[in-house]
């Protein structure tokens, strides 16, 4: 079913299965224009919409997909808990410009008899891959099948999951996807705390020591010992470092300063049963 949400003069369509999000895209196509998709989990922020600003500024068309990806949560994880709100979130993609949202069910994601699953390496393995061993395989699933489902020109995917985005962009090097990766720089509160649809789990008390961990990536990035910074934030209250180290930035290997390569400080930590994850190049 296509239906039409008007909303501040813009009007986009929801789609919900890919033989829709295909004759949409189909058109578009044969109509010679360009297209991003921004895959997002819903629970939009400020962040999800500079993604769209982005994408606009880029193709002709910006179609957004809204699906909490179970197979990206471990089964400890917050998947039943993970925020959702599509008609907010439709309303704030149509007042962004956004041409069209694909907000699938589950079922048409992972139909019955679903057994095939990408095993990224490299840039997969270190950092959150010690951490949440399973994530990004689910993560590589599902961006390959929306890839695969939308085939647009362009995806965007925010640097506040660098290591997502160093993931995906080696996916789509390895299996050669015809599809141009763009990371856009993390939004951030004003005092300094990344975007996330996971802030909204933080108590007063847990907000008000939050961008503490922005603050120790800073300073890492300037020249600090990472072991001290990581040593600060528990003295500052977070519960838990998991890790904070300077990686290269494009492989997520050990950063060598001598390299002439691009370096990144990257950091998860807990701060009581929320856990924040932030990056600053260096
Ligand atoms: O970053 C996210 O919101 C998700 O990991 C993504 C890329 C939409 C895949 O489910």
């Amino acid at each position: 079913m296509v239906i039409d949400c008007e909303r501040r003069g813009r009007r986009v369509e929801i789609v919900r299965t890919i033989s829709e999000l295909r004759a949409a895209i189909g058109t578009w196509r044969a109509a010679g224009e360009t297209i991003s998709l921004v895959p997002t989990m819903g629970a939009l922020h400020a962040g999800h919409i500079a993604l769209i600003g982005a994408a606009l500024g880029t193709t002709d068309r910006v179609a957004v997909s809204i699906f909490v990806n179970p197979t990206q949560f471990a089964p400890n994880e917050d998947l039943a808990r993970y925020p959702r709100d599509e008609t907010g979130d439709i309303a704030k993609l149509a007042g962004a410009g956004a041409h069209l949202v694909w907000a699938p069910p589950v079922s048409e994601i992972y139909p019955d008899g679903f057994a095939t699953r990408i095993v990224p390496g490299g840039a997969a393995l270190p950092l959150e891959g010690v951490y949440r061993p399973d994530h990004f395989g689910g993560v590589a699933t599902i961006v390959c099948k929306l890839l695969a489902a939308a085939t647009p020109h362009v995806a965007l995917f925010g640097e506040k999951d660098f290591q997502q985005l160093a993931v995906i962009r080696q996916m789509v090097r390895d299996l050669a996807l015809p599809v141009a990766i763009q990371g856009v720089p993390t939004v951030r509160e004003e005092d300094g705390l990344a975007l996330s649809s996971r802030n909204a789990y933080l108590s007063d008390d847990e907000r008000y020591v939050a961008p503490m961990l922005y603050k120790a990536i800073c300073e890492v990035a300037r020249g600090r010992d990472p072991h001290e910074a990581a040593e600060a934030l528990i003295t500052a209250g977070f519960t838990k470092v998991d890790y904070l180290e300077v990686r290269d930035a494009e492989t997520l290997e050990p950063f060598e300063p001598a390299s002439g390569r691009a370096g990144r400080v990257l950091a998860a930590a807990w701060l009581g049963k929320t856990r924040l994850i932030d990056n600053v190049a260096c």
